[in-house]
């Protein structure tokens, strides 16, 4: 059982025995709190057979779990004992009461070497599968990053039967080359290079087994915890059932292998449902003409029989398969969420979007400099962080509007510290646009959304999204 606070204003035992009828809806409940304590440290680790310098939670690569319940307080001490400042993106989790939080650059500081901070976020009527990571300086190519799971609270319905274990995969790319050689490469114009290998829970090549019932179901939450690369998941033999994407349910289709793009996270069912012995668990880079694979084993109970046969293969280059598949991952409407949107229904299609913003990325070169930009506007990071700015009412620091809400036609492209204005509990339509050459990913920080259209162009990925602003 969870501890739980009860301020309950009892008069007197009549009333008491009468209170209890209504208990659940009658009692004032204080949500509850989970405190942890993280050290960040340096620590040797050899995820691809050679020693590299990690960044280590509690000793911990990839950083320890986080297990909340819908709704409750998580009181993070983060630790700095690195001699850089370190900041945690909390990916996912949405920030309407503490956006001084979300552990973004610009509106979160970093802790500074030797210090500590104290992260407090709610995790306020959310469900579902998340992970955080490091978000300055490349960190996350050194570790710091772990999973997030929300359960949902118990009187809640899950829209699938329990499952016989909870198993979090965080798969995604690695490089070799140490955090601060990779900023490097960055900060003297060259791009990243093709990342060395893959891996699953910080262990490249057949390091994990994960050991199943043959009859069985297991949902397993898979997080693209990687740099540059999407990468397919799939089980030899398996199939996958969708159930979740980033806290919200989904229509339960049925896929033989998933893509899981940069920072995305996927929850599906497996029965093991097939002769006892051992599989492969694959994950593979995906839109790359060099290929990276690693596995892992799911392994039955009293399996005598390693893993055999060829690794499954998974697509490879091919980009309409991926949006075709991404094109079928839909939310179910009637299946239970942690609560209501904040227009009151669960039915978001029922709900006219007050607006359409129209988002597309490009690479300019502003002062001889390559610089990215969106809607033509490079983000110029300003002295003083915009949430402080916005809290001290500091003029001259952003202006509302400083970036257009369409696309403006490509190549004049300048810096400005773009801030865009938003409504009070507004749904807005946003619509992503790329019409470079290579997957972007996007991070909209604090909010919740889902995708609710996808189409591929010649070149070009049209994303639609719900931001629902509360
Ligand atoms: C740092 O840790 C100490 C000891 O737990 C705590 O009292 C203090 O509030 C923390 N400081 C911050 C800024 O979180
Ligand atoms: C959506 O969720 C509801 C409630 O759990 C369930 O009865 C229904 O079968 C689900 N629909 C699909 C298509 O998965």
């Amino acid at each position: 059982m969870r501890p739980c606070k009860c301020k309950c204003n009892v008069l007197s035992a009549l009333i008491l025995l009468v209170t209890f009828l209504f208990i659940a809806s009658s009692v004032h409940c204080e949500d509850p709190y989970r405190y942890l304590t993280w050290k960040v440290t340096y620590g040797d680790i050899y995820p691809l057979g050679v020693k590299q310098q990690g960044i280590l939670i509690n000793g911990q690569f990839p950083g320890p779990q986080i297990d909340a319940v819908t709704n409750d307080n998580l009181i993070i001490n983060v630790y700095n004992y690195l001699r850089e400042p370190f900041l945690i993106s909390w990916n996912g989790l949405q920030h309407r009461r503490n956006s001084w939080q979300d552990g973004v650059y610009g509106t979160n500081c970093p802790i500074p070497p030797g210090r500590n901070l104290t992260y407090a976020i709610q995790v306020k009527d959310q469900i579902g599968s998340y992970f955080y990571f490091p978000s300055l300086g490349m960190h996350k190519a050194a570790g710091a990053f772990g999973g997030i799971r929300i359960w949902s609270r118990p009187q809640i319905p899950v829209p699938f039967p329990s499952p016989a274990g909870d198993i979090t995969i965080l798969a995604g790319d690695w490089f070799k080359l140490d955090h601060r050689r990779l900023r490097r490469l960055l900060e003297n114009g060259h791009n990243l290079p093709f990342p060395d290998g893959l891996l699953i829970n910080g262990r490249g090549w057949n390091g994990n087994t994960f050991t199943v019932d043959q009859g069985k179901t297991y949902r397993f939450r898979i997080s693209n915890v990687g740099l540059t690369t999407s990468i397919n998941f799939r089980i030899q033999g398996h199939s996958l059932k969708l159930v979740e994407v980033e806290g919200s349910h989904t229509l339960q289709n049925t896929y033989s292998s998933l893509d899981v793009h940069l920072g995305q996270s996927y929850s599906v069912l497996v029965t093991a449902d097939q002769p006892v012995k051992d599989y492969y668990m694959v994950v593979s880079t995906r839109f790359t003409r060099r290929i990276l694979t690693t596995t892992s084993v799911l392994h039955y109970s009293y399996s005598k029989t390693g893993v055999s046969g060829p690794v499954p293969p998974g697509p490879t280059l091919d980009i309409a398969s991926s949006v075709y598949q991404a094109r079928t991952i839909r939310w179910n409407l009637t299946a239970s969420g942690p609560r209501p949107n904040p227009q009151g229904s669960y039915h978001y299609g029922l709900i006219k979007p007050s607006r359409t913003i129209m988002l597309a990325n490009s690479a300019p070169y502003i002062n001889g400099k390559q610089r990215y930009a969106v809607n033509g506007v490079s983000y110029n990071e300003p002295d003083t962080p915009l949430k402080l700015a916005d809290y001290f009412n500091i003029p001259g620091v952003f202006y509302v509007g400083s970036i257009p809400t369409y696309p403006n036609g490509g190549n004049n492209a300048y810096l400005q510290t773009s801030v865009m204005g938003a409504n009070f509990h507004e749904l807005v339509e946003i619509v992503f646009q790329n019409w470079e050459d290579s997957v972007q990913s996007w991070h909209i920080d604090g909010y919740s959304f889902f995708v609710v259209g996808y189409a591929l162009f010649i070149h070009m990925y049209l994303i639609y999204f719900f931001l629902s602003v509360c």
